[in-house]
């Protein structure tokens, strides 16, 4: 009676909404990206990635100077510059050494610290920051004293990425055949990488990786976790939302979206965002028995207790960051209790999108759309089916007494 490719019809028409709603996020930038691996026998590197749109700028800048830092800047203006001055930035005042310039055009600039990573002994299986004791916590490894790995065959222009690798190079013990490493890749338009988590990305955002490769944990029991500290000027701040999908196709059993916003004081959209999903991945492959769900921690006001080390924020921001501006820290931990301890595999990745304006929206998949329309649809549409056949039945009943009249 009702032929199986009716089936396909609610899938066929979820399809079409779904590329109609992705052609409006086709917004496409132009990404220049010039690295530079070190400047004249000092250890301090750049990297700025410029996405210009058709009449903005979303300025990245990177340094693993003081400690890994992230600048990010939105301008107005599509012809907005970076200038540096190299001898003021590798002197011991730096203030100023970077601006952005028109420096009127720039909207909004926030800058992202990655500060230490923490190793403890999870005897317990708790993978919870807030069941650990401080002995149970080994000395953090503190980023500011890493040394960091220079050269230009870890910027790849092609795939628009660049690594900046840290050891602790009078620590072979732990270092020898390891690193920590901060991964950055620019994007010029909407997508997914092939990866999990396979975050939708757009050409507001670019990606960070954040990855601990090789490293000999200093107990069979150990786990991660890391330390973020971000600031901003007075007046604007940063909150924290979780927010739940159903659609887990590219990251199996994790259903959890942790995601930061900067707002500027009597401005009701988001300046800026940091996006991540709540898991990590044990391997490089990704693959979903190597996903180790993480969570995060309350973001923390830091109020004169941070020793700020000298990076590309001061010498954005200026002196006395401590006055001028808003400084919160966040804590992120890796793994779940019951789950595997880094000792399994010596490998730990986890990757976050930050950008500008409001994130990226998962809209559901074409795979879900699929599901639901024929999970929903074929319900409605034997329904509407049965409803025509019925109606026509009795049409056709009813007419059949019509001569009587
Ligand atoms: C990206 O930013 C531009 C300029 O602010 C905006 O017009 C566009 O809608 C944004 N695109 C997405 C996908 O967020
Ligand atoms: C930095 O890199 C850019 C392009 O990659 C180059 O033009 C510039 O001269 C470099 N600057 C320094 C100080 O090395
Ligand atoms: C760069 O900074 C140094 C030291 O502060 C200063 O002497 C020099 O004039 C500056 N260069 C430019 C081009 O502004
Ligand atoms: C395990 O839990 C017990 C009881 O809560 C606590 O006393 C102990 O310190 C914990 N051990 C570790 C290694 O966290
Ligand atoms: C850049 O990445 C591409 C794709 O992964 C690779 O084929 C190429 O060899 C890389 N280039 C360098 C210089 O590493
Ligand atoms: C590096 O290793 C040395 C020797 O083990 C240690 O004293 C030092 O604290 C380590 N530094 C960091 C940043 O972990
Ligand atoms: C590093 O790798 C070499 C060669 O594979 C191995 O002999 C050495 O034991 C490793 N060192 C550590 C600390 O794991
Ligand atoms: C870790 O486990 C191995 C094998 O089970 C054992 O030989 C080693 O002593 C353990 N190390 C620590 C620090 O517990
Ligand atoms: C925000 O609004 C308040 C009250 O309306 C006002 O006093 C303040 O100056 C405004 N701030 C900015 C940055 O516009
Ligand atoms: C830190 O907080 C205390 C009380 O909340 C306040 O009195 C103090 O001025 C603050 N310090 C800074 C540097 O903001
Ligand atoms: C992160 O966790 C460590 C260890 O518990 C703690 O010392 C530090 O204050 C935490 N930082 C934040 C921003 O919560």
């Amino acid at each position: 009676m009702m032929r199986p490719w009716l089936l396909c019809l609610p899938c066929i028409l979820g399809v079409v909404l779904h590329q109609g709603g992705a052609a409006e996020e086709g917004y496409k930038r132009k990404v220049h990206i010039e690295f530079n691996s070190t400047y004249k026998g000092t250890t301090v590197n750049l990297l700025h990635i410029r996405a210009v749109g058709l009449e903005d700028t979303v300025h990245y800048v990177w340094s693993t100077m003081g400690v890994p830092t992230m600048l990010l800047v939105h301008t107005n203006s599509a012809h907005s510059m970076l200038h540096l001055n190299w001898t003021k930035l590798v002197s011991s005042s730096p203030f100023k050494a970077i601006q952005i310039e028109p420096s009127t055009s720039v909207q909004h600039a926030t800058a992202l610290m990655f500060t230490r990573v923490f190793e403890y002994y999870d005897g317990n299986n708790t993978a919870d920051f807030t069941h650990i004791s401080k002995p149970n916590f080994y000395p953090a490894y503190d980023l500011e004293y890493l040394v960091w790995e220079h050269g230009d065959w870890i910027f790849n222009a092609s795939t628009r990425t660049a690594v900046f690798r840290g050891a602790n190079a009078s620590d072979s013990s732990h270092f020898q055949n390891g690193s920590i490493s901060f991964q950055v890749t620019a994007f010029d338009s909407t997508g997914r990488e092939n990866v999990p988590p396979s975050l939708l990305h757009t050409a507001n955002s670019s990606k960070i990786e954040f990855r601990i490769e090789g490293v000999t944990p200093r107990g069979n029991f150990s786990r991660f976790g890391l330390e973020m500290v971000m600031l901003e000027r007075k007046g604007g701040f940063k909150t924290m939302k979780s927010v739940q999908t159903i659609d887990d196709e590219y990251t199996p059993t994790i259903f959890k979206m942790a995601q930061m916003l900067s707002h500027a004081e009597n401005k009701s959209h988001t300046q800026s965002f940091m996006q991540w999903k709540a898991v990590a991945y044990s391997s490089p492959m990704a693959r979903r028995d190597e996903a180790l769900p993480c969570q995060y921690y309350d973001l923390q006001d830091q109020n004169g207790t941070l020793n700020m080390a000298r990076t590309i924020a001061q010498a954005y921001f200026g002196e006395n960051l401590q006055e001028n501006h808003i400084i919160q820290a966040l804590n992120i931990s890796f793994g779940i209790a019951d789950g595997d301890f880094y000792d399994n595999t010596h490998y730990l990745s986890w990757s976050s999108l930050i950008g500008i304006g409001s994130p990226p929206e998962e809209s559901f998949s074409i795979m879900v759309i699929c599901i639901m329309a024929v999970a929903l649809g074929s319900p409605v549409l034997l329904l509407l089916v049965g409803g025509l056949v019925v109606f026509i039945w009795k049409k056709k009943h009813y007419s059949e007494y019509e001569p009587i009249n």
